[in-house]
């Protein structure tokens, strides 16, 4: 424990690609401990962190106030109304100011480019908690209630829109971690092919595989589905074309029935939108482990604010 503790020390967590399976691991198995404590350890004393909000949150604003906070540290909320960031002050003098004030800094707003050039000038870890282009803390939450639920887990299905954030940073952690993935989409709405690639290429170290298919019978013997809103963040114009594009796609218990078994996980980030990608029969329904992935969101940031901090 001590040597990984001491391996990620000053690191930030931009995406996944940059975390060994090791990493992840051990970033798993500290939020499963983490989650099984009674009581917080004041691991934060004397820490602060900044949390940036260029977009809304619950959950991932939430887990790092609590999780932070509950340890002793010094959570700072800054969304984009309050602060200069990319409008009268570069990215960059924000960074180098933040740095000086603050042990952390978490970011979640539009471009990759924009928490990258954080991590690049602030001198302190800083956290990806969402951009246009990835969620990597919602994908450790995510393989944690996975792992919680099955034991060798084999396949993850993700249906929907088969771009977004939170379907990459999934493909990411399953070919880094041997778990299959399957991402059900319309033609249209295929992941980047270098980008699916570069995860294949992952995944063959893993033993594992990644693909993408139009086919809803894909979701045959999963030992989840997965699905995310059919409009992210910023699309909002997209909404009405979406909705009607992937209608077929929709989470509900006829497709869940297809898996061919019984003990098939539903997974969803959340927000949901009931009616659209999922029923409220299945978010709402026994399959569903929806309500234990979102506290898992606070005890896998732990892990990484502990691990990162090194405390
Ligand atoms: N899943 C997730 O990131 O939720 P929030 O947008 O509420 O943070
Ligand atoms: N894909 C969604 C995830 C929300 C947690 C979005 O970016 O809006």
């Amino acid at each position: 424990m001590v040597v990984y503790f001491t391996m990620l020390k000053g690191r930030s967590l931009l995406s996944l690609f940059d975390y060994s399976a090791e990493e992840i691991r051990f970033l798993l198995d500290s939020a499963r401990q983490l989650k099984a404590e009674k009581q917080p350890q004041q691991r934060f004393v004397g820490k602060t962190l900044a949390l940036l909000f260029e977009k809304r949150s619950t959950r991932t604003r939430c887990a790092f106030e609590t999780a932070f906070g509950e340890e002793g540290g010094h959570p700072v909320f800054l969304s984009t109304a309050d602060i200069q960031l990319g409008s009268k002050e570069s990215i960059e003098d924000t960074a180098r100011v933040l740095g000086r004030m603050f042990s952390a800094i978490q970011f979640r707003g539009f471009k990759q480019a924009t928490v990258e050039t954080l991590a690049r000038y602030a001198g302190v870890p800083v956290y990806n908690g969402l951009t246009d282009d990835f969620h990597p803390t919602q994908a450790l939450a995510d393989l944690m209630t996975l792992e919680e639920n099955i034991q060798q887990p084999r396949l993850l299905v993700f249906i929907g829109d088969g771009r977004n954030n939170v379907a990459r940073s999934l493909t990411v952690i399953c070919a880094k971690m041997g778990v299959n993935i399957c991402i059900i989409t319309p033609e249209s709405l295929n992941p980047d092919p270098d980008f699916l690639a570069r995860c294949q290429q992952i995944a063959t170290k893993s033993r594992s595989t990644v693909s993408v298919t139009a086919d809803l019978e894909a979701v045959h013997g999963a030992d989840a589905i997965y699905t995310d809103v059919w409009a992210s963040m910023g699309e909002e114009s997209k909404k009405i074309e979406r909705s009607s594009l992937l209608r077929p796609y929709q989470v509900n218990q006829a497709l869940m029935d297809k898996t061919g078994r019984t003990d098939t996980i539903f997974l969803h980030c959340l927000p949901a939108i009931k009616g659209e990608e999922v029923t409220a029969e299945v978010i709402d329904g026994p399959q569903s482990r929806a309500w234990d992935e979102a506290e898992n969101r606070k005890h896998t940031i732990k892990a990484v604010l502990a691990a990162t901090l090194g405390v």
